[in-house]
């Protein structure tokens, strides 16, 4: 590519640089200098135009297919880049290399986004946050798409599309639909600890810089003895966690959409660098046998006093991107990225989004997404038996064989790399989940985690959403509300216009 001139993004009132003096040539996409880009060719003054107008119909034809498909959820994000680092030893229990010594850097890459919202939407609205984290690491890439909140919505990975769905837009009138939202998770009680996280403070952060992030899911560690352990992952932000309120959230979407992206960016431009500590949880094959429910439901946390956090290091994020669709639109995590030493539990969202997110990446950004700058595992090298298909970035991998297996030192599997082995056994059906406790963490979080005044904002903005639901709807949600607690049921009751004053359901 030509070393492009390029003008950095300057905030408003920041004295601006010159206009440049020496430009490059403006060429065609096939590096064809050209003669004017401000006037088409027409017969004589007034038109018509000519079909040899290449300058036009390249320039025309790039532009109408400019966009491609946005993520059908976690839309609008802000990415930054940087490096992990590791500050305690944790050798012995995962062999990844990414762990590998104290002191030891790996390059990341890190996107922030909404969850519901389409591309265009605020960045201040309440919603779940994500926080994906790609780390290149020389074993491969190693992606853990986490959110801000430690538990997610539901425990079957067949609901999400329907979790998503009621969270959009009405198939009728293309709104936000209140009423599909409360439907669902009135009749989804396992959805009760992310709505009350929600719609807590936390609903609504000041930005990106001030979550936490959690990897939400058990997976499994190995070590170099192939000795496994289940472990959780934990981002705690080192800039503390702030919150906004719902009407300073609700203010700024409208005044500064782009609140999110803005924070991010200029703390950074300013070199004023962003990090977050990586610690663990960690539960043995024999505590999860024996835990008292189930370790892998995604709805559930492992309480941090009898699971306690193990820090790991650091992410620190120094880098914006040059270019947002090269680096951050065309970002891909796939949650089957792990390297050897990092393996999926039988959590059975994790297990649906190891098949979800390739997929999705296949449709939104081709077959080949990961041959993408921005994907490719730079500190990693691919040698496979795939080949070919829609833009094909780099030289195919040459003339090495491209069948196995084959007598021309073509790449080999090596059994080192196996994962660990693991039993399992058990009736093959579709078992009911939904029935599973729905309400005892909840409370406690609720009754013990939260202050007054934090309880009271929450029953607030669950009725200010709420009351918008049939009644029916709002009369079942109650119901869950009271299940948690009589105290939160009939809060929120009390809140809402219709129910208030009734006698308690
Ligand atoms: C079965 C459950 C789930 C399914 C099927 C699912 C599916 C998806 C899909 C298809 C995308 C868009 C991928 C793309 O086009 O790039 C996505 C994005 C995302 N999901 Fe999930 N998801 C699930 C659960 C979760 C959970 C539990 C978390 C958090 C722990 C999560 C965090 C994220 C994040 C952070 C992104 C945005 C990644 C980015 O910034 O590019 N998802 N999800």
């Amino acid at each position: 590519m030509a070393n492009i001139k390029g003008r950095p993004f300057e905030e408003k009132g920041v004295e601006s640089s010159k206009p440049c003096q020496n430009p490059d040539v403006l060429t065609s996409a096939s590096g064809i200098p050209t003669g004017d880009k401000r006037n088409i060719i027409t017969v004589g003054k007034c038109g018509p135009l000519l079909v040899e107008d290449v300058v036009f119909t390249e320039e025309m034809a790039h532009f109408n297919r400019e966009r491609i498909p946005e993520r059908v959820v976690h839309a609008k994000g802000a990415g930054a880049f940087g490096y992990f680092e590791v500050t305690h030893d944790i050798t012995k229990y995962c062999k990844a290399k990414v762990f590998e010594h104290i002191g030891k850097r790996t390059p990341i890459a890190v996107r922030f986004s909404t969850a519901s919202g389409e591309s265009g939407s605020a960045d201040t609205v309440r919603d779940p946050r994500g926080f994906g984290v790609k780390f290149y690491t020389e074993e491969g890439n190693w992606d853990l798409a986490g959110n801000n909140a430690p538990v997610f919505f539901i425990r079957d990975p067949i609901q999400f599309p329907s979790l998503t769905h009621a969270q959009k837009r009405h198939p009728q009138t293309h709104r936000k639909d209140p009423n599909a939202l409360w439907d669902f998770f009135s009749l989804c009680p396992e959805t009760m600890f992310e709505v009350t996280h929600v719609f807590s403070d936390h609903g609504t952060p000041d930005g990106y810089r001030h979550i936490d992030g959690f990897g939400v899911h058990a997976f499994k560690l190995v070590n170099d003895k192939d000795e496994a352990i289940y472990c959780k992952f934990h981002y705690k932000t080192n800039q503390g966690v702030k919150n906004l309120s719902a009407e300073e959230a609700a203010k700024l979407a409208s005044s500064d959409p782009d609140y999110g992206l803005r924070d991010l960016f200029n703390a950074i431009d300013k070199g004023n660098c962003p990090s977050w500590t990586l610690s663990i949880q960690l539960m043995t094959f024999k505590e999860a046998e024996n835990h008292k429910c189930n370790p892998f439901d995604s709805t559930k946390i492992w309480s941090e006093k009898d699971y306690p956090l193990i820090p790991v290091g650091q992410l620190i994020l120094n880098r914006n991107p040059v270019n947002y669709f090269a680096e951050v639109e065309q970002l891909a995590f796939e949650p089957a990225n792990m390297p050897p030493g990092i393996e999926p539990s039988p959590d059975k969202m994790l297990q649906g989004r190891l098949f979800a997110y390739p997929d999705a990446l296949r449709y939104r950004l081709g077959p080949n997404y990961q041959q993408l700058p921005i994907n490719w595992p730079q500190r990693a090298s691919v040698a496979n038996y795939q080949r070919d298909g829609p833009m094909c970035l780099f030289d195919n991998q040459g003339n090495a064989p491209n069948y196995y297996p084959n007598s021309y030192c073509g790449p080999e599997s090596q059994r080192k790399y196996l994962a660990h082995k693991y039993k399992v056994s058990g009736v093959v059906t579709r078992y009911n989940s939904a029935d599973d406790d729905n309400f005892s963490q909840v409370r406690e979080f609720y009754m013990h985690e939260m202050k007054e005044d934090e309880r009271q904002r929450l029953c607030q903005n669950i009725a200010n959403s709420l009351q918008n639901a049939e009644l029916f709807i709002q009369e079942r949600a109650v119901k869950n509300f009271m299940a948690v607690h009589a105290d939160y049921g009939a809060r929120v009751q009390a809140l809402l216009p219709q129910l208030s004053g009734k006698k308690s359901i």
